[in-house]
């Protein structure tokens, strides 16, 4: 599966479309694919505050459009710098529920020049869905992601 979609996300980040409008295109395209992926988004460093802003994402709106860093695991990721993956979302005493649907999460922070500025977030409906191939696809996707920012 993530073979497969390694060059499609190549081609959407060719296009020459505005990165707003490329990052749309590939929250959707993970969504779409990816039957455990029920929400997509990136989350990007707001200016020089300590916090995180909702960009593009695909699924369920949200009221999380700011998250302070260290709050949820979102915020921890912002300063750790590490891959989060939920098994549990309900294990987490500092989580942020998005969706009572939701039962388990990966954050993969996003390198511009070695410096975290932002993250993908995936939310799923199912239970400890994420393996380590979905860490490296992630890290594959923020890796590309950051040559066009
Ligand atoms: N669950 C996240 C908040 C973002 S929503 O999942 C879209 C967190 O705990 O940081």
């Amino acid at each position: 599966m993530f073979d497969k979609l390694r060059p499609q996300l190549i081609s959407i980040l060719e296009r020459g479309n505005e990165a707003e409008v490329k990052l749309q295109e590939i929250c959707n395209l993970l969504k779409e694919n990816v039957p455990y992926y029920d929400w997509v988004g990136f989350y990007f460093k707001n200016g020089d505050k300590r916090e995180l802003k909702l960009g593009p994402y695909a699924g369920q709106p949200t009221d999380h459009t700011i998250i302070p860093f260290g709050k949820g695991i979102c915020g921890q990721v912002a300063e750790s710098d590490q891959n989060f993956v939920v098994p549990d979302v309900e294990a987490q005493d500092n989580y942020i529920a998005c969706s009572l649907t939701v039962k388990s999460e990966i954050v993969v922070p996003l390198f511009l020049n070695g410096k975290n500025i932002g993250q993908i977030d995936i939310d799923s409906n199912t239970a400890d869905p994420f393996t380590e191939a979905d860490e490296r696809f992630l890290e594959f996707v923020n890796e590309e992601v950051s040559k066009i920012l």
